[in-house]
């Protein structure tokens, strides 16, 4: 069925929402989702979903294109997965996803901060950016992302997002990568100091070692291996090598995110959760700071407690190894508690903080919609939003890093 959509925002997850204007009478009005669209644009497309309250629609042309549209850069946008934003200046991106996270906590939450939700980072590069990227590989050798909407894997030469040391990586790697498909399901490559750290993560059931593992090793001695289903070696195999671990993937935005985090949590004693090595911890501590930092992966407390002593901070940091959840039922939580969330959000943390003793929060998240789920829990428990800032730490594609701070 073909329908004419007026496009006013954009959705989570890429697309944008609309208004359907013209097409069946029984339709009109009804709300669309495009993909490949730009809000301000009307379009024609193809209905692939109706579902009771919205309906799922591909773009077959558009009417009034938006000042916005760019030619995508990439020859794989369209059939990759990882972009949805290469259609849209980076300058309309930003502040469409700036836009999403107002709506979205004001219709969601209900919460509309006292300072508004502002974009920080307008300068951050817009390509060739991301440190760290996992490939798959599939039993036919292809080497890629995977495609737009499925778990088949689309081969690609090189990622307009990556460092361009990835990219070199990724050459070398298909050099010789036809001698993996049948053990390895993913490669993980990762830019750091001194080199590109290349991680392989082996298929259910393959063997640690097999014949054709010494052709790929001639190309890259210092590889590491992962075994399916086991999370990553802890340190004492592989000294601090954090490959395959949490970090933030975007050096430059992270600069950002650590000024930003840095200027709202005040305080002289902290409680952080979900610490990761220390990204916010350290540079807390530094200005004085004294910092309880809570994180369970054990190579990241090991990695960040060295650090904290390398800098002469280890006075002012306590890193406990430990969930979250359980930390908090155990003790009492400190003035200020920065928190750092994986994407699932801090459900089970939300219900130990209290607005008695902790007056300040500062909430930094990689997904709108459990931001707006818990921010909703602690406006409920006596929070109020002071500020919400937007980071484009993921140029071109729909993932928004937020920076939110509440007041008791
Ligand atoms: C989004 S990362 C943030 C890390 C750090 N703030 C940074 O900027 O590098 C989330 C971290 O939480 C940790 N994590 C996930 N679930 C956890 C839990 N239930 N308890 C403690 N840590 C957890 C992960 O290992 C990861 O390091």
């Amino acid at each position: 069925v073909s329908i004419v959509v007026d496009l006013f925002a954009l959705a989570h997850g890429g697309a944008s929402i609309g208004s359907i204007v013209e097409g069946p009478p029984e339709l009109i009005g009804k709300k669309a989702f495009v993909r490949d669209t730009i809000p301000g644009e009307r379009v024609t497309a193809e209905i692939v979903k109706d579902d009771k309250s919205f309906v799922t629609a591909n773009l077959v042309s558009i009417g009034t294109p938006s000042s916005a549209r760019m030619t995508p850069r990439c020859a794989y946008v369209g059939t990759c997965g990882g972009c949805d934003l290469q259609h849209m200046s980076i300058e309309k991106q930003r502040e469409a996803k700036r836009h999403m996270v107002e709506t979205t906590l004001a219709r969601h939450a209900k919460v509309e901060p006292r300072c508004g939700v502002k974009l920080r980072g307008h300068q951050l590069p817009a390509f060739s950016y991301r440190k760290r990227i996992a490939l798959h590989l599939d039993e036919a050798g292809q080497l890629g992302f995977y495609r737009r909407g499925s778990g088949a894997v689309v081969d690609i030469d090189s990622c307009a997002l990556a460092v361009e040391p990835i990219n070199k990586v990724m050459q070398r790697l298909r050099t010789v990568s036809t001698n993996l498909t049948r053990y390895v399901e993913g490669v993980v490559l990762e830019d750091r100091a001194d080199d590109v750290g290349v991680l392989l993560k082996l298929r259910p059931g393959a063997p640690l070692s097999f014949p054709e593992l010494a052709v790929v090793r001639e190309v890259f001695p210092a590889l590491q291996i992962e075994e399916s289903g086991f999370a990553p070696e802890d340190g004492d195999q592989q000294g601090d090598d954090a490959l395959g671990h949490f970090s933030q993937v975007n050096a430059l935005g992270n600069q950002e995110l650590v000024a930003e985090v840095l200027e709202r949590a005040h305080g002289d004693e902290l409680t952080e959760l979900y610490a990761g090595s220390g990204n916010f911890t350290l540079p807390l501590a530094k200005r004085g700071a004294a910092v309880t930092a809570v994180e369970s992966d054990p190579l990241l407390v090991k990695l960040g407690t060295k650090l904290a002593a390398l800098d002469g901070l280890s006075e002012r940091i306590r890193f406990v190894q430990d969930s979250c959840e359980r930390f908090v039922r155990r003790h009492e939580l400190k003035p200020t508690v920065l928190l750092d969330p994986p994407r699932s959000g801090a459900r089970g943390i939300l219900s130990a903080i209290k607005p008695a003793l902790t007056k300040r929060i500062v909430y930094v998240s990689c997904s709108v919609p459990t931001l707006s789920r818990d921010l909703k829990q602690l406006t409920e428990m006596g929070y109020s939003t002071e500020s919400v800032t937007v980071i484009d730490m993921f140029a071109q594609t729909h993932h928004i890093e937020t920076v939110t701070t509440l007041i008791a």
